[in-house]
């Protein structure tokens, strides 16, 4: 589905990520971890063309992205969820889903409230008034508007509660039952190999590990290293 083919991105003269190989097979999670700093978010940029790789591949469904715009990005199928969630606190639950509603989607405002029940009750709340779990049900919520095939959520759970972010697991579940491909960074470890078929870890912009959940689980030397668990 998606492939990294290493590469290497820059903030000006800043060389963060050296050298980011990894890839999502179709209908698969996989969970890239790492320290606060460690180049998470700067990969997802890289992807979504936000900050584009100076150097290296980036394949999605064998096409080359690596140069393209935004929101063609988007257009061909991926959908960002960024890290903070960046809601409008202006607008409603409803309007969130509207403005985002494209034409020839299978994704309807109604389907969405279908997939996400909890959104229903608070269709005329504005973003600020929102719990932690509402309001990345609702970023998700939004992302599936513009009816992508693979998801990019880059920490999922940051700041939220024990309770909540056991909510938000069970939210990406549903996500993954619906058959997409989800690349997902997170600092919580636990969390992620518990939805993750595949992970990543990395480490000062380069990947650093690569295997099933069960193998982290069983490498001391990576968890302690990198995770610092
Ligand atoms: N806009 C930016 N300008 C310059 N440096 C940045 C910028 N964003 C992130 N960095 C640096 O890039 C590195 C990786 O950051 P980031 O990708 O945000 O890591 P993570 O998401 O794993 O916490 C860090 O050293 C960070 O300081
Ligand atoms: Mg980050």
């Amino acid at each position: 589905m998606l492939q990294l083919c290493d590469i290497h991105t820059y903030y000006d003269d800043s060389h963060v990520l050296q050298g980011v190989s990894l890839q999502v097979p179709e209908g698969k999670v996989v969970a890239l971890l790492g320290r606060n700093g460690a180049g998470k978010t700067t990969t997802m940029r890289s992807i979504m063309g936000l900050t584009p790789p100076r150097q290296g591949k980036i394949l999605f469904r064998g096409q080359e992205i690596q140069a393209m715009e935004p929101y063609r990005i988007a257009n061909l199928g991926i959908g960002y969820i960024p890290q903070g969630r960046r809601l409008f606190p202006s607008l409603t639950v409803r309007e969130h889903l509207e403005v985002y509603q494209k034409k020839g989607s299978v994704w309807s405002v109604q389907r969405a409230l279908d997939t996400f029940p909890r959104l229903k009750e608070r269709l005329d709340n504005h973003g600020n008034e929102l719990s932690g779990g509402e309001q990345q049900m609702l970023a998700i919520a939004r992302a599936l508007m513009l009816n992508p095939v693979m998801l990019v959520m880059d920490e999922p759970t940051e700041g939220l509660a024990p309770l909540v972010v056991r909510e938000v697991g069970r939210l990406i579940q549903t996500v993954k039952q619906e058959g997409f491909s989800i690349l997902l960074t997170e600092q919580k470890m636990r969390f992620a190999l518990d939805l993750a078929d595949e992970v990543y870890v990395m480490s000062k912009g380069q990947i650093v590990f690569h295997g099933l959940p069960q193998e982290l689980l069983e490498n001391e030397t990576v968890k302690q290293t990198y995770l610092g668990v």
